[in-house]
């Protein structure tokens, strides 16, 4: 039997320590006004030494099985997109299901950089309608800080730390809530966000940037294409949160109308990689500016350089 799938609920975590502009121009020479302008980035969150991926991934998975309604023991699987774990063994998911209490459930990392969420909603659908798992955990968890050049102004003001996480389930009423999946990546390109001998990021900000732009309103069109829809009937769009300029040409370029919702979560969590998209969910379902029932869609675009990006209905 095969059976619709759908997110059932959301769950965030932002570490209580907020880095202002002002504080990075201690750091760096930089200032509020550049960054405001260039990035968009007003504060981001950094992660004391006692919140790891693991514990920061753990506290929005529990606020997200909360929000499903669902009980630990009903979860069969559990992802984890990212990739600022430091020490790859042991990966952060069954770690993370063990402090949920979730009974040996199947579980693994994925590293598709800042798509991964995405990438982790798509294969989380595919299990429930397969009927391979009955509820998905998909968890976006990433502490930046760890991996970032604090010597590097072009980098060092972008990133924030964070989670989070949605719990993907059947939906029995028949009506699909994630629809079909585009993604790509562009593997000859993959120098323009890369990793220094001291493991820390090391981006060609520019480079990127004109490949965000030129490329994503045509892999947002895909999407539309592929889940049958204009992007008139869309209620909200929500991009991986790397700049705000970004975002706003990509939903120039696709003459989005005033009444569609922008995800700009990045204003205040800077860019959390495999975590701002749902971050950025988290926050605009909190608004108030989406509610349940609404048609949002995602795209995750990173290093690799990946992308993925599907419709889904608000939980
Ligand atoms: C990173 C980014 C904000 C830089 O903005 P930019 O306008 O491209 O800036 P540039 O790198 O060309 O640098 C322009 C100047 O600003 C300077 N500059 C860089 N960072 C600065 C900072 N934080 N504060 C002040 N000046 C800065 C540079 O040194 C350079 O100075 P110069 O002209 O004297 O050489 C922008 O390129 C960007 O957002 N790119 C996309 C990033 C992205 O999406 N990444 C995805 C990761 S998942």
């Amino acid at each position: 039997m095969t059976h619709g799938a759908r997110i059932r609920g959301i769950g965030d975590y932002r570490p209580a320590t907020v880095v202002s502009n002002h504080d990075m121009a201690a750091i760096v020479e930089t200032s509020d006004e550049w960054i405001r302008t260039r990035v968009g980035i007003e504060n981001r969150r950094k992660a004391g030494p006692e919140e790891t991926v693991v514990t920061m991934g753990a506290a929005a998975a529990a606020k997200a099985v909360a929000d499903a309604g669902v009980d630990v023991s009903d979860i069969d699987l559990v992802l984890v997109a990212t990739c600022s774990l430091v020490g790859t063994m042991p990966h952060a998911a069954p770690r993370i299901a063990t402090t949920l209490g979730i009974p040996s459930p199947g579980a693994v990392d994925l590293n598709a950089a800042c798509a991964g969420f995405c990438y982790g909603l798509s294969f989380a659908a595919d299990a429930v309608r397969s009927g391979t798992a009955r509820n998905v955990l998909v968890i976006g968890s990433e502490k930046l800080s760890d991996i970032t050049n604090w010597d590097d102004r072009g980098t060092c003001i972008l990133f924030g730390d964070g989670a989070g996480a949605a719990v993907v389930g059947r939906a029995d009423d028949g009506v699909e809530g994630i629809g079909p999946v585009t993604w790509g990546s562009a593997g000859d390109l993959s120098e323009f966000i890369t990793m220094n001998d001291k493991l820390q990021m090391v981006m060609e900000g520019q480079s990127v940037y004109r490949w965000a732009t030129g490329t994503l309103p045509g892999v947002v069109r895909q999407i539309l294409d592929r889940t049958g829809m204009d992007a008139a009937s869309l209620d909200g769009l929500v991009l991986h949160q790397a700049n705000l300029r970004i975002i706003e040409s990509v939903a120039r370029t696709l003459k989005l109308g005033d009444d569609v919702v922008i995800g700009r979560d990045i204003i205040e969590s800077g860019n959390t990689s495999a975590a701002s998209i749902p971050l950025a969910m988290s926050s605009l379902r909190a608004s108030g500016e989406v509610s349940s029932g609404d048609r949002l869609l995602l795209l995750g675009f990173g290093s690799g350089l990946s992308y993925a990006g599907q419709v889904v209905t608000c939980p």
